[in-house]
């Protein structure tokens, strides 16, 4: 069994698509624990009900930012965490956590990488800013996550149309049957130790 670890501040639907995909496909995987920075968010409900280890943790309540990253690395290696999936989580990641973890982070972004991603670029501003920008087509990443935003190297995409009256609710709401869609099937790849890494670019294994 690989033990997977989710990151996430928000409603945790990516989250929650994920765990019904483990489950439902049988899958070699089990989410172990959920961290937020967030007391109470909304996603806490989803792992309680599946008897998921929530993990309140925030790099304010830490005056030095090394101690952070080692109670991080504390809850991940005393649970054994193999993987790391990002969804909705807006902190920045450690270094010191990226380089234990070094490609087994992943996160999903709300558009198509390297456009509209880094700092800043969460939520109705990037469909704000996709419309604005005249492209016909968006959709989502998942990346491989390093320590800037939005970096890392692009393991899934897949697009959407963008429609001259689009709203940004409307085309989110797009997007996020993309997401639902690609990244179960990332952490299928990453559980089965499919996707490896050259350079910038990724090869799924057959
Ligand atoms: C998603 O749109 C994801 O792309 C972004 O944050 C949002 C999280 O949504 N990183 P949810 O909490 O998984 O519903």
């Amino acid at each position: 069994m690989v033990n997977l670890a989710a990151f996430a501040s928000g409603r945790g639907s990516n989250f929650k698509t994920i765990l019904d995909r483990l489950v439902e496909r049988g899958l070699p995987g089990r989410y172990v624990l959920l961290v937020s920075d967030r007391i109470h968010p909304p996603c806490e409900d989803i792992a309680l009900a599946a008897g998921i280890p929530f993990v309140y943790l925030n790099s304010k309540a830490f005056s030095d930012p090394h101690q952070y990253a080692l109670r991080l690395l504390k809850e991940l290696e005393s649970r054994q965490v193999h993987w790391i999936t990002l969804a909705g989580y807006l902190k920045l990641i450690p270094a010191e956590v990226v380089q234990r973890y070094q490609r087994h982070i992943l996160n999903i972004h709300p558009a198509l990488l390297p456009l509209f991603g880094g700092a800043g670029m969460y939520g109705e501003r990037v469909h704000k800013a996709v419309i604005e920008s005249g492209m016909k087509v968006s959709g989502a990443t998942v990346h491989v996550v390093d320590e800037e935003y939005d970096r890392g190297q692009i393991v899934l995409q897949d697009t959407v149309p963008v429609h001259f009256d689009d709203t940004p609710e409307a085309l989110a709401h797009r997007v996020l049957e993309v997401e639902h869609r690609i990244y179960p099937l990332a952490v299928e790849y990453a559980i089965s130790d499919r996707i490896k890494v050259y350079g910038r670019r990724v090869e799924i294994l057959p």
